[in-house]
C-alpha cells in the first residue's frame, strides 16, 4: 500500500462515535504514518510529553479533544463527579509541557465553557465541551490562513526563506503558522526557495518540515542548524519565518531551541526575522521572556536517542532546554491573524490580541 500524502492526514482529530482522540504519531515520521486512538488520561499525557503530538497549536487542540475523550464514557447521572473529573484531567494535561501557552489557553477555554453552563446535565456538558474543542480547531485553521495572508504581503516572489523547527501543518490544524505564507505562495506561483534547519536535537525540521513542504511540491532544502550562517552569507535568504510557543507582552518570543541564534544571525546579515503567532500564542500576562517557563528535557535526547550507538560518553552531563527566548529587539515583526505587530510591542500587541 502506498503511504498517504502527509498533508491529507490530520495531526489531531476526534472520533465522535467512539469518543476517541486521534493523533498522528509524529515521532514516527517521516518513515511511518500511524494513527493513535486514545481515550484515557495517561496515554494522552504521554503523547503530548513524548511529542507524538507537538507544536503549540496542535498541543492545545489535542488537550481540548483529550478532555472530551476521557470524559466521553463518564456517567450521565453524576454532574458533580463529571465536573470533578474535568478538573482532574485538566490539571494532569496541563502538566505535560510548560512552554507553549496554547495548551493552557485551550484548557482554559474548555473550563470557561463548562463554567458557563451552571445547571446543565452531563449530556449537555459533554456536547458543549465537544463543540468548544471543534471551535478551537476551526479557529486555528482560520487564524493560520490569515497569518499566511499577512505574512505573504511581507514577501516577494522568488524569495529565499529560512525556517527553524516545524511550525507547519503538522504542528497545527492546517497551513501551519510560519509555513502558511509558503503554502499560500505555492498556490499563487511565488516560487519560494525554502531552507529548513534540521533542528537539533529532535530534528523537527528534518523529519517534519522538509517532509510536509516537499509533499506540497514546495522547493525545500534541508540544512544542519550550523549551516544557516553560510546560507545567509551566500545571499540565499531574504526572510526568516519561525513559529512560536509563547510571546510575552514586550514581544520576547519563546520558540524551539536554536531560534534565538537564527535571529542573531539574521540581524547580522540584515535579513528580516518574522515570528508567526496566532493570538492563542500571545500571553500578555507574561511581561517578558524571563517569565516564560522553559522546558528542560531528558539528556538522552542529546546523548544517544537519534543514533545507532551513543554519541557521547555514558552518563555525561547534558543540558537540554527545548526552547529559547528571542529578544524582541531581534524581531522585525510578529505576524498574527489580526495583523502585523512591530516595536514597541507593548503598544502594538494588545489591540491585535483584543481587536
Ligand atoms: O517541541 P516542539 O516540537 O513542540 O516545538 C515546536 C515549536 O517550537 C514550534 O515552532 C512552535 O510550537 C510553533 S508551531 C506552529
Amino acid at each position: 500500500m502506498t503511504a498517504p500524502n502527509i498533508l491529507q492526514v490530520e495531526s489531531v482529530a476526534y472520533d465522535e462515535a467512539a469518543g476517541e482522540l486521534i493523533l498522528l504519531d509524529q515521532t514516527l515520521l517521516p518513515n511511518e504514518t500511524r494513527l493513535l486512538r486514545l481515550n484515557s488520561v495517561e496515554p494522552i499525557w504521554e503523547a503530548i510529553y513524548a511529542l507524538r503530538v507537538r507544536g503549540a497549536p496542535a498541543i492545545g487542540i489535542a488537550a481540548a479533544y483529550g478532555l472530551c475523550a476521557v470524559l466521553h464514557a463518564h456517567s450521565d447521572q453524576d454532574v458533580a463527579g463529571f465536573r470533578a473529573a474535568f478538573g482532574a484531567v485538566k490539571e494532569r494535561l496541563a502538566s505535560s509541557r510548560p512552554t507553549a501557552v496554547n495548551l493552557f489557553w485551550a484548557l482554559d477555554r474548555m473550563q470557561g465553557r463548562l463554567d458557563g453552563l451552571v445547571e446543565a446535565p452531563v449530556p449537555a456538558l459533554k456536547r458543549a465541551l465537544l463543540a468548544e474543542a471543534h471551535a478551537i480547531k476551526a479557529a486555528d485553521m482560520r487564524m493560520n490562513r490569515a497569518i499566511g495572508e499577512h505574512a505573504l504581503a511581507l514577501l516577494k516572489p522568488g524569495d529565499g526563506l529560512l525556517t527553524h523547527c516545524n511550525a507547519g501543518q503538522l504542528a497545527t490544524s492546517k497551513y501551519g503558522t510560519a509555513t502558511a505564507p509558503m503554502y499560500l505562495g505555492q498556490e499563487r506561483g511565488y516560487n519560494f526557495k525554502v531552507f529548513a534547519d534540521e533542528t537539533r536535537p529532535l530534528l523537527q525540521g528534518a523529519r517534519l518540515t522538509v517532509f510536509e513542504l516537499s509533499q506540497a511540491g514546495i522547493d525545500v532544502t534541508l540544512i544542519c542548524d550550523n549551516m544557516a550562517s553560510m546560507v545567509m552569507k551566500n545571499g540565499w535568504v531574504q526572510a526568516v519565518l519561525v513559529g512560536c510557543d509563547r510571546v510575552a507582552a514586550n514581544g520576547d518570543a519563546a520558540n524551539k531551541i536554536g531560534t534565538s541564534g537564527v535571529a542573531i544571525l539574521a540581524k547580522h546579515y540584515g535579513i528580516p526575522f518574522y515570528v508567526c503567532a496566532p493570538t492563542s500564542t500571545i500571553d500578555l500576562a507574561c511581561p517578558d521572556g524571563a517569565a516564560i517557563p522553559i522546558e528542560l528535557r531528558q539528556p538522552e535526547e542529546i546523548r544517544s536517542m537519534w543514533y545507532a550507538r551513543p554519541m557521547a560518553p555514558e552518563g555525561v552531563a547534558a543540558y537540554n532546554p527545548a526552547f529559547d527566548v528571542t529578544d524582541h529587539a531581534l524581531i522585525t515583526a510578529i505576524v498574527t491573524e489580526n495583523g502585523v505587530a512591530r516595536a514597541p510591542y507593548t503598544e502594538s500587541l494588545p489591540p491585535l490580541v483584543q481587536p
